[in-house]
């Protein structure tokens, strides 16, 4: 059979790196091809590719067995080609209708003119949901009131808007709960029923073992090996991807905890965090599990003075403290990693340097002058310690690729000595390598230098494997506390779960 698309010897290089190196890619119809690879590994800048976003320096594209070029996206569009990208791409003011036939709404006539037919966009919409099993979405509502899950429902049933016959899937599950996870996989199902070929990229090993048919693994911008996954392991792929094995994931140090370095008694802010009181102390990792939508997010930014609350205290070593803002939580000795790198963590336009010393810019500069050198050593070093693929500390941040993105937030928020740091989904998009470094990192901080962690987190094998202490939040409130060794799998789902179970 041939092969719907066929990439031979592509090679793309950017300033300063060479993304892909003399890479082979094939898709058949119905298949589900999962693509591997370290962060910056190049499996983005392959898609793009594919999705005609970047032109191949070097190479041929083969569409149904013809060489065929993409000057654009459209041109790609125009073959079936479908791309979600790794950052979703909804209008929020916009209802999900709208959104799904952004740029090629129905239309019908009205007398010489051609509006848009809004009727039919609501008919065709609510059709293209229900062929994908998705029964319970209103689609005159406006995408920014959506969760996460439906966010990504909506860009799926937009990408299959047009007659679809490769989807392409950048790290979809990323942002997703193991709800959520699920019917994507539904999703998925139904596609390649239909002979859809399907591409998916994720960090996640399990979700290529229950999904994928073939799996082809990058390393550096050079392709490695594509193999039918019933004939591979977990651990030959790590290999794969990282060039050696990866023996734990979860490199917990024994903790003793010393004093209470934040104690949050009776915290209120609307419905999303309800008399909230716990405490994290000097040494300690403690997990906080919970759907998403339970208020996790929402108290660590309560805490950290970007909302302010309605009611409650927060101590801070014992005294009593007022956060108004998030400058005011660092000089008490506070960070807070956020969840969504992209608008929350990093400034773009800036280099890695300078990113990664925002937070400490303060202790580095004297009088008004920022000591360069300084800058400069905390961005090499984090270059080291994460292994971020960059060619210099120089690099725009916003010319990295998601995961090493992602690391230097991390890094910048590590460089500023905190006595409590906040982490939000610390791992989400990175890779199985830099994740153990990560998390390696996180305890010997707690252990040797008396950091204290609350670590936000949709993984459950990640708050398991990491914490000291578990707190489960639910609807708002903290619904339940496990000691490590009370904490199993079961119990933690339970309470995470229990009671109202809603879909939005
Ligand atoms: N527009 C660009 N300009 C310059 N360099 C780029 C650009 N896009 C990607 N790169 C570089 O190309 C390399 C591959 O990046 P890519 O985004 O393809 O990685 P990835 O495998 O998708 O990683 P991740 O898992 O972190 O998303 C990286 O070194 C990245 O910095
Ligand atoms: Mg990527």
């Amino acid at each position: 059979m041939t092969p719907i698309l066929e990439l031979e010897n592509i090679s793309k290089s950017f300033p300063g790196v060479k993304a892909l190196d003399n890479v082979h890619f094939s898709m058949e119809a119905g298949e589900v091809h999962a693509l591997l690879g370290e962060n910056g590994a190049g499996k983005s800048t392959l898609i793009k590719i594919i999705s005609g976003v970047h032109k191949p320096d070097t190479g041929v594209i083969r569409w149904e067995g013809q060489p065929t070029v993409f000057n654009n996206p459209r041109e790609a569009q125009a073959r079936g080609v479908a791309t979600i990208y790794q950052e979703l791409s909804l209008y929020p003011e916009l209802t999900v209708a709208e959104n799904i036939f952004m740029g090629h709404a129905p239309k019908r006539s009205l007398g010489p003119l051609k509006v848009i037919d809004w009727n039919a966009i609501n008919t065709r919409a609510l059709e293209l949901l229900h062929s994908l099993n998705i029964h319970d979405m209103d689609v005159s509502r406006k995408v920014g009131t959506l969760n996460v899950g439906n966010r990504q429902r909506v860009e799926i049933a937009k990408a299959l808007s047009i007659n679809a016959r490769v989807l392409i899937m950048d790290e979809p599950t990323a942002a997703l709960t193991e709800a959520d996870v699920e019917r994507l996989f539904g999703i998925v199902r139904i596609l390649k029923q239909r002979g859809v070929a399907i591409i998916y990229i994720s960090h996640r090993l399990q979700e290529v073992f229950e999904l994928a048919d073939r799996v082809t693994v990058l390393r550096d911008g050079q392709y490695v090996n594509t193999k039918p996954v019933s004939e591979t392991t977990e651990p030959e792929l790590v290999s794969m991807m990282v060039g050696r094995t990866i023996d734990n994931l979860f490199p917990k140090l024994t903790s003793n905890p010393g004093k209470t370095v934040l104690e949050v008694r009776n915290l209120n802010r609307g419905s999303t965090t309800r008399n909230v009181s716990f405490t994290v102390r000097a040494g300690e990792i403690v997990g906080m599990a919970g759907l998403v939508g339970s208020g996790r997010s929402e108290t660590a930014q309560v805490i950290f003075g970007i909302a302010p609350a309605d009611s409650g205290e927060i101590l801070v070593d014992g005294q009593r403290v007022n956060i108004k803002s998030a400058g005011q939580a660092v000089k008490l000795g506070l960070a807070y990693v956020p969840e969504d790198r992209g608008t929350q963590g990093l400034i773009k336009q800036m280099n890695i340097r300078e990113n990664a010393s925002l937070a400490v810019l303060k202790a580095l500069s004297r009088a008004s002058f920022i000591n360069f050198n300084g800058e400069r050593k905390l961005a090499t070093d984090a270059i080291q310690q994460m292994s971020i693929r960059a060619y210099s500390a120089e690099q725009v941040v916003n010319k990295l690729s998601g995961g090493n993105q992602q690391k230097v937030v991390i890094s910048k928020w590590l460089a500023s000595k905190p006595k409590l740091l906040i982490m939000d989904e610390p791992t989400r998009g990175i890779d199985v390598g830099a994740k153990s470094e990560i998390h390696r990192l996180m305890s010997e901080l707690a252990v040797q230098q008396g950091l204290a962690v609350l670590m936000i987190s949709s993984e459950l094998p990640e708050v398991l494997g990491m914490s000291d202490r578990v707190l489960v939040m639910r609807e708002g409130r903290i619904a339940a506390e496990f000691t490590r060794e009370e904490a199993t799998q079961e119990r933690v789902v339970t309470a995470m779960m229990s009671e109202a179970v809603k879909v939005e």
